[in-house]
């Protein structure tokens, strides 16, 4: 398909540009637009110019994927673009309907007008992308709709209604109905008239009037200081605004143009931009093409209603799936239900919903105790206690009860998904849904895969993790899936730096400061130190040889589970969740030092953050080669979705490419020299010890695996 066509309506050229999905402003775009504005120009019979986003929207902006390569840049680039329309002799009329974002939102205001659908979203979230509006977005819109409505949309970041922007000279008609008409007829009616009284309203000659402006700024620069203080890209947006308020436009694009450029080589922007392609990329499966039938999903059970249980239900009911809630006993039954009830009521408490809300969403969840009233669902997840023998006998009846076609899903953390799926006649059915807690609002859900799963049930379940609002990361079957394998690594890290002389605040504080939402000692008392003692119980029984340390061995003794127990790694008073260092810990610290004869030392940050990210890139970078994560990407979306990990450091597969993995290898040998610990842990795993040889990285190694896919 051209990227721009050109049909007539009488005396307006309608230039209908873009490419799906999202009708990104590409070279190939840019340049058919200026072409085609160029023959409007040229034809003595056009008298105005109507220009429309086709597939129902306007632009989603500048394409990312050009960012960074000499496209981006190539002449026509967007200031180009913007500045043609802008020239403009004959009036141009921008018809936007759908998403009109970004660097489109941009176009869309060099024009000189603008008719929008009351359907129509408007938004510069460049933000998010750890960028400002690059394209004269930060000039134009205080002009069109004054600073502070400027600052929210550039700051938030979010697709806006149209309707909030009506009677202010950014939307020139808010119109109901097909745009491109409504679009031709006020090129004729309005626009022509005011061009032929000499009257071509341009963005660039307004002037901005902001009586309160030092203030409205100093107010936002404070509020960006603290809650943005890693992102660079608000504070810029403020001062590119105060340029558009205080300098000639040519001015103030100058300084946008300056701000855009930095922005765009830091490594904030890099992160956000590989966060966003990394999270759309988790849908790719490479051997299960799009068009992989799916199944339906319409109806659903839950088997267990405890911690997870109840969760999951909430979430499915949150996506307006009915949902069967079974128990062993009527007792837990009740609890569940009443974990759930206590949901909704909170959510009207917080007037997130309206009572009558609640009540219909309440409405879909139907508890039981008998298998034989869930048969005709279509989908089934089991959060039964974590034995194999307790698995086992819930996939039998499942086996038994349900109908053919369900989908018979399981959130064990730890357990062989091809051993629950043997448990069936129908192993092909049988899928991981690991989803994580609390399960109502955590974003990430790993499906595991079993070596029988079919792709029909794969390719349903994560449509199902999207309809549930899950981001679904697809996830080989190894002990710990992709997430608690490596986590597995960090934490063993963490407790051989309390051996050598770290406190656990410390340690925290490190991650904590490099952006890590808490640290591993603060993060275990939330998950419970119960679960972590039982997985070292069990590599004690099933690698005897693997180094742990036993530091923690007079916390489990003294039932210090974490925050459920009101002691853990820290203190807690009742009602309080602050982490309070504890004096228990300290000494407890202490006598084990002193019974191993280990002599502490001062540990500093750079060497804690060091070893608990570089832990955890060694073992993705093992995950991958085996094959368990389908991308390096992946692995980052698990780690920014799951377990906090800094989302403007993109991961830490990402994070290993922007330190460079030949770095990363030279410090882990660094590492290796401590006499402490496992001396075998800091062996590189095969693939990285490659790419940093090689000098490569893990996103040359993700595009490389998409190259191969394509090809086969
Ligand atoms: N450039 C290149 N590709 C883009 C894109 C863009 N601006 N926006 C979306 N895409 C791609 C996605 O990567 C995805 O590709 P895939 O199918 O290969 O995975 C496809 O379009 C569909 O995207 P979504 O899955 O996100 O589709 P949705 O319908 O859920 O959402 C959307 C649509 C709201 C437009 C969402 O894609 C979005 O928010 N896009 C980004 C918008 C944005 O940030 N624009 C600003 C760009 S920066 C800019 O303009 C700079 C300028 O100021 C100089
Ligand atoms: P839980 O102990 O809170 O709940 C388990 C529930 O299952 C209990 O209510 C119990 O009565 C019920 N149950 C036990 N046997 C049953 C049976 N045969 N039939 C029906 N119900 C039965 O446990 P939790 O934490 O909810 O964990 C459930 C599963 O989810 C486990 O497999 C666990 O590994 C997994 N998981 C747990 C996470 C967590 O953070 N708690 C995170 C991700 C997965």
């Amino acid at each position: 398909m051209t990227p721009v066509t050109s049909t007539r309506e009488g005396a307006v050229a309608v230039l209908a540009f873009g490419e799906p999905p999202v009708n990104s402003l590409g070279f190939a775009t840019r340049a058919g637009l200026v072409q085609a504005l160029q023959a409007a120009l040229d034809d003595p019979a056009v008298e105005a110019v109507v220009v429309v986003g086709r597939h129902g929207l306007f632009s989603a902006g500048a394409d990312i994927k050009e960012f960074g390569t000499p496209l981006m840049v190539k002449a026509p680039n967007l200031h180009d673009l913007n500045a043609a329309f802008e020239a403009s002799p004959k009036p141009v009329v921008a018809a936007i309907d759908g998403n009109c974002l970004g660097g489109g939102l941009e176009f869309a205001m060099s024009c000189h007008f603008r008719v929008v659908s009351e359907n129509a979203k408007l938004g510069l979230p460049e933000v998010k992308l750890g960028l400002l509006p690059g394209a004269g977005g930060t000039q134009r819109l205080p002009r069109l709709i004054g600073v502070e409505g400027a600052l929210n949309v550039m700051l938030g970041g979010e697709p806006l209604p149209a309707r909030l922007f009506a009677g202010s000279p950014l939307v020139s008609a808010l119109v109901a109905g097909d745009v491109v008409k409504a679009a031709v007829e006020f090129a004729t009616a309005q626009a022509l008239p005011a061009a032929q009284a000499g009257r071509m309203p341009k963005a660039r000659d307004i002037r901005v009037r902001e009586p309160n402006l030092e203030g409205l700024l100093g107010f936002a620069r404070n509020a960006a200081k603290t809650a943005f203080a890693a992102y660079p890209a608000p504070l810029r947006i403020l001062d590119a605004v105060q340029a558009a308020a205080t300098r000639r436009f040519e001015e103030g694009l100058a300084v946008e143009k300056q701000l855009f450029a930095e922005l765009l080589l830091s490594p904030v922007s890099s992160a956000l931009r590989h966060a966003f392609f990394a999270e759309r990329a988790t849908q790719k499966i490479p051997d299960v093409p799009e068009s992989t039938p799916t199944r339906e999903i319409r109806s659903c059970a839950v088997i267990g209603a405890g911690t997870m249980g109840s969760g999951i239900a909430i979430t499915f009911m949150n996506a307006g799936i009915p949902v069967h809630l079974l128990e062993v006993k009527q007792e837990a039954l009740d609890a569940g239900v009443a974990r759930v009830r206590d949901y909704f009521e909170g959510q009207v408490k917080k007037g997130r919903l309206k009572p009558g809300q609640a009540l219909e969403k309440a409405g879909l969840l139907t508890p039981t105790l008998k298998y034989e009233d869930l048969a005709q669902c279509d989908v089934v997840v089991e959060a039964v206690f974590e034995e194999l023998g307790v698995k086992e006998k819930v996939f039998g009846t499942l086996d038994r009860v349900m109908k053919p076609g369900a989908i018979l899903a399981s959130n064990t953390s730890t357990l062989d998904l091809d051993r629950i799926a043997a448990f069936t006649k129908r192993p092909a059915d049988v899928i991981g849904m690991h989803f994580f807690s609390p399960a109502n609002v955590m974003r990430l859900l790993e499906v595991v895969r079993g070596k029988a799963t079919s792709k029909e049930v794969l390719a349903s379940t994560i449509a199902l993790a999207r309809k549930l609002r899950k981001t679904g990361v697809v996830s080989g079957v190894c002990d710990g899936f992709i997430g608690n394998r490596m986590i597995e690594q960090y934490s063993r890290q963490a407790l051989f730096m309390l051996d050598e002389g770290a406190s656990p605040e410390q340690v925290d504080q490190a991650a904590e400061k490099f952006g890590f939402m808490m640290g591993p000692f603060r993060m275990s008392d939330l998950a419970g130190n119960d679960i972590s003692a039982h997985i070292r119980e069990r590599r004690a029984k099933e690698q005897p040889d693997l180094v742990y340390s036993k530091v923690a061995d007079p916390l489990v003794a003294a039932k210090r589970w974490g925050q459920k127990a009101g002691a853990g790694w820290y203190d807690y008073r009742p009602g309080d969740r602050t982490a309070y260092p504890s004096p228990f810990v300290a000494k407890m610290i202490e006598d084990y030092r002193a019974s191993k004869g280990l002599k502490p030392r001062r540990l500093d940050d750079r060497e804690i953050v060091d070893r608990l990210v570089y832990a955890l890139v060694n073992e993705g970078a093992k995950i991958l080669e085996e094959g368990i994560a389908l991308r390096a990407s992946d692995v980052d979306i698990v780690y920014l979705m799951g377990y906090g990990f800094p989302v403007y450091r993109g991961g830490p597969m990402h994070y290993a490419d922007e330190v460079g993995p030949y770095q990363v290898v030279l410090r882990m040998r660094d590492l290796a020299r401590n006499p402490y610990g496992d001396p075998g842990f800091w062996q590189p795993a095969p693939l990285l010890a490659k790419l940093a040889q090689e000098g490569g990285s893990f996103a040359a190694y993700d595009a490389g695996l998409a190259k191969r896919a394509q090809a086969a």
